[in-house]
């Protein structure tokens, strides 16, 4: 199939890649030049594991082409797929002017026989409201099909070729059939619903997930003030089935560019329809707390942080991932510089993003015993791989003080308990003291 994807983000480029691995014919439009001219050359703008090994060989197979030219990319599309960004608003409501913008763009290179497919996260009722848009602008229907996105960044080529579900959703038969064919070599269960159920079970999703992260956050808290252990009270809860161990790690608290604007999103089309949602938002305020976990720890470990040198490990919102949006480092960093703290920071991949962001309130390293080194504490706040294996003793003997706060429970307990001297703070467990 002739497929043409709008927006080369992390959704857009990973789908119009694997799109064109299972053998359709992909052209992938966006409007940043910069963006364009790199994937031209075979190079991935973003960070994604796999991404541009299937990025070069598709290219180079002739599935696969990049451009700026909305008329070049529409040419002969029989699909036209949109995953441009919908950010979170200022009231909360996620923001659909890129969408909007996108489908007046096409407008004019449509025919009836055009399938509009939705793969942004948009709020329910958005595939009526650009339906009618593009009819209003072209003077005949298009055929809208809502098929929302489950990739997670850092494994978005795995998770969208061995996806756990596809979802279809289409008042329109012949459009919903097409769409399934396109998928169908991937061999991935499809669930064919109405446009609207398929826009609300990507936010219920989201919301569940981030619900659960923040239940056993709150759990962690619960287990520090009783002595219990988090890690072991999540490992027997996700042992029944009816619960799940996957999300059941306690820490500093969800990020990234989904689950904190789709909550809001979320949260607001509830007040619009006149439902509370009060769990959405204990959701959303225990998360809040629990991004200044670390630094109310270490207040309290010190008294007060003015002057302390304090290395901050990981910066990226999770691991294998460049994305900096909605990071609990950012309002790590911002509070340890209020509080009067030197923070040196250190990431494999995120700096020049976190750079961006935070700015030069804090300095940057370039590895982590250039982080540590006389440092009054280490704040772990990225489970990299590569700061998981840490040589615990080797990093205490850098530092000033042998202080680590981790807000990811990611040092095995072993490698601290072998520490000759140190004061190690998890999550949700009693602290090692020795
Ligand atoms: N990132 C994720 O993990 C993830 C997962 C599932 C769903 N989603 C959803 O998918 C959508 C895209 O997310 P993302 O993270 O890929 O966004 P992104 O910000 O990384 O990428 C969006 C891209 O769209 C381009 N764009 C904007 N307007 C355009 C236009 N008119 N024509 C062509 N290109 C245009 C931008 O230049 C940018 O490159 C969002 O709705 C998001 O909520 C994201």
């Amino acid at each position: 199939m002739k497929i043409t994807v709008l927006g080369t983000g992390y959704v857009g480029l990973s789908t119009g890649v694997c799109l064109s691995q299972i053998g359709h014919h992909v052209t992938c439009m966006d409007i940043m030049e910069q963006k364009i001219n790199q994937l031209k050359q075979g190079i991935s703008p973003i960070y994604e594991p796999g991404l541009e090994d299937l990025l070069t060989s598709n290219m180079a197979d002739g599935r696969l082409n990049f451009t700026t030219s909305l008329s070049e990319s529409l040419a002969d599309a029989e699909i036209i797929i949109i995953a441009v960004g919908t950010p979170q608003g200022d009231d909360g409501s996620a923001d659909l002017s890129y969408l909007v913008q996108a489908a007046k763009d096409i407008s004019s290179y449509l025919t009836s026989q055009s399938i509009i497919v939705i793969k942004s996260t948009v709020p329910v009722g958005t595939n009526d409201y650009i339906g009618k848009l593009i009819e209003d602008t072209c003077g005949f229907k298009v055929k809208m099909v809502s098929n929302p996105e489950f990739l997670r960044q850092g494994s978005a080529i795995e998770d969208t070729l061995k996806a756990d579900r596809i979802i279809i959703g289409s008042e329109d038969v012949d459009a919903a059939r097409k769409i399934h064919e396109m998928y169908r070599p991937l061999n991935v269960p499809v669930l064919l619903t109405s446009t609207r159920s398929a826009e609300m079970i990507k936010y219920a999703s989201n919301a569940f997930l981030a619900t659960k992260i923040s239940y056993i956050n709150e759990i962690a808290n619960l287990c520090e003030a009783v002595g219990a252990d988090v890690t072991d009270v999540a490992k027997g809860m996700g042992k029944d089935k009816r619960i799940g161990e996957p999300f059941l790690s306690a820490g500093i608290g969800y990020g990234g560019s989904c689950f904190p604007k789709d909550v809001k999103a979320l949260l607001h089309t509830a007040g619009v329809n006149g439902v509370k949602f009060p769990l959405l938002k204990e959701t959303i305020a225990i998360n809040e707390y629990q991004r200044e976990l670390l630094v109310t720890k270490a207040l309290k470990r010190f008294g007060g942080l003015k002057g302390k040198k304090i290395a901050m490990l990981g910066l990226a919102f999770k691991p294998e991932t460049d994305d900096m949006r909605e990071a609990p480092s950012i309002p790590i960093a911002n509070l340890l510089t209020k509080y009067g703290a030197e923070v040196i920071a250190y990431d494999p991949i995120a700096k020049e993003n976190a750079r961006r962001i935070i700015g030069d309130s804090i300095k940057y390293a370039g590895s982590v015993e250039e982080a540590v080194y006389e440092a009054d504490a280490v704040l772990i706040v990225t489970e990299w791989k590569e700061i998981k294996e840490i040589d615990v003793s080797e990093m205490i003997r850098k530092m000033k003080e042998p202080i680590i706060f981790d807000g990811r429970n990611c040092l095995a307990e072993e490698k601290i308990r072998n520490c000759t001297s140190v004061e190690y703070y998890p999550i949700g467990k009693p602290p090692i003291i020795i």
